[in-house]
């Protein structure tokens, strides 16, 4: 095993010198902030977040304004981002904050991982870069870091193997009350690692010869970069096959309507969907029109393949006041309405595709 110390302040050492120094969630110690970045950031590249952040902020400036704001509104700001669970747990968190806590963000990873949505990697992000607390991140970018670096072989498949990782990212660490070594700090330790894990230590071709690491890295002695992180089992992925009804009036409106919780798309607005085209045609039968199908396409989430089978059908007269059969359930939206609301984002390239 390499020395933990020097792991930690290599790793500091480099952030100061190499990392990324002006990310829009970056230099504050505000929590908010970090909290909202950090959630953007859990499944979604630092790219595409840097505009949805800033958009973000400029709406919901306080934990306050995001609290009192309506679900429907934070998931319009969201829409794009992909899962949306996450947008209905930051709600629920700024909520939590508000009522629970006066609006002030608990200063411990402890208080933070009892919110609503916060895991145990995101409450110690928040500390560390926050309130510099010595507790250690492991998301899937630091996981591949240090299984690498401390040549860590165990199955993360096994809870207890994940626990014995989560020791081990901690005992890199300084300990709490010790010293810190010279020029060492928290913020850029934590910040270092996700940097080291997003920029050098790819998952295929690492970087090695750029990495601070490189001569203390058991994987890379063993040339088996490639074998770290080890899980054995395979996610265990699924289809559904789903038809959706893209019903448009007279003057572009579109009919949708909100998915119901839980289940796909939760809380989203969305074509009317069925399980297959006879259900398609029947609910369809009596609109005044004839559906149309376009061409099908697969959206692929995290767990599953979704086969979509959209079917176009326009209507000559403009918003008949219900659906095409009464049991739909939705509304009628117009183009100037559809950037507000969270929608799939199969949907939205649906229907920004005219
Ligand atoms: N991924 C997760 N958190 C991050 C951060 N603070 N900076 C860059 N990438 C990240």
């Amino acid at each position: 095993m390499p020395p933990a110390a020097s792991i930690a302040q290599r790793v500091s050492d480099w952030q100061a010198l190499h990392g990324r120094q002006d990310l829009p969630w970056q230099n504050t110690t505000d929590p908010y902030r970090v909290w909202v970045s950090e959630t953007m950031l859990q499944q979604t590249q630092v790219a595409t977040v840097r505009g949805y952040f800033t958009r973000f902020m400029d709406r919901f400036p306080t934990v306050q304004a995001l609290a009192d704001a309506s679900l429907d509104e934070v998931l319009g700001m969201w829409s794009g981002l992909g899962y949306y669970s996450r947008a209905r747990n930051l709600h629920a968190c700024a909520q939590a904050v508000i009522q629970l806590h006066g609006g002030a963000f608990p200063r411990s990873a402890a208080q933070l991982e009892s919110l609503p949505g916060i895991g145990r990697s995101t409450a110690a992000a928040i500390a560390s870069l926050c309130y510099g607390e010595r507790v250690a991140i492991l998301d899937a970018n630091v996981r591949r870091v240090l299984t690498r670096v401390l040549g860590f072989g165990g199955d993360l498949a096994q809870a207890a193997q994940t626990r014995a990782l989560w020791d081990a990212a901690q005992a890199v660490l300084p300990p709490e009350g010790a010293p810190a070594p010279a020029g060492f700090s928290m913020q850029r330790y934590t910040q270092g690692v996700m940097d080291l894990g997003a920029g050098l230590c790819l998952p295929r071709q690492p970087l090695c010869t750029a990495c601070p690491l490189a001569d203390i890295c058991v994987a890379r002695a063993q040339d088996r970069v490639q074998d770290y992180p080890r899980r054995s089992r395979k996610l265990k992925r699924s289809a559904q096959s789903i038809w959706l009804l893209y019903l448009q009036d007279a003057r572009g409106a579109v009919w949708l309507d909100k998915r119901p919780t839980p289940g796909v798309w939760a809380g989203l607005y969305c074509l009317p969907l069925f399980d297959s085209e006879e259900d398609l045609l029947a609910a369809a039968l009596g609109a005044g029109a004839r559906p149309e199908p376009m061409a099908a396409f697969v959206h692929v989430l995290t767990h599953k393949d979704l086969h979509l089978h959209p079917w176009r059908m326009r209507l000559s007269v403009t918003q008949p006041p219900v659906g095409p059969s009464a049991a739909m359930a939705g509304a009628w939206f117009a183009p100037d309405e559809w950037p507000a609301l969270g929608l799939p984002a199969p949907v939205r390239r649906l229907l920004q595709a005219d």
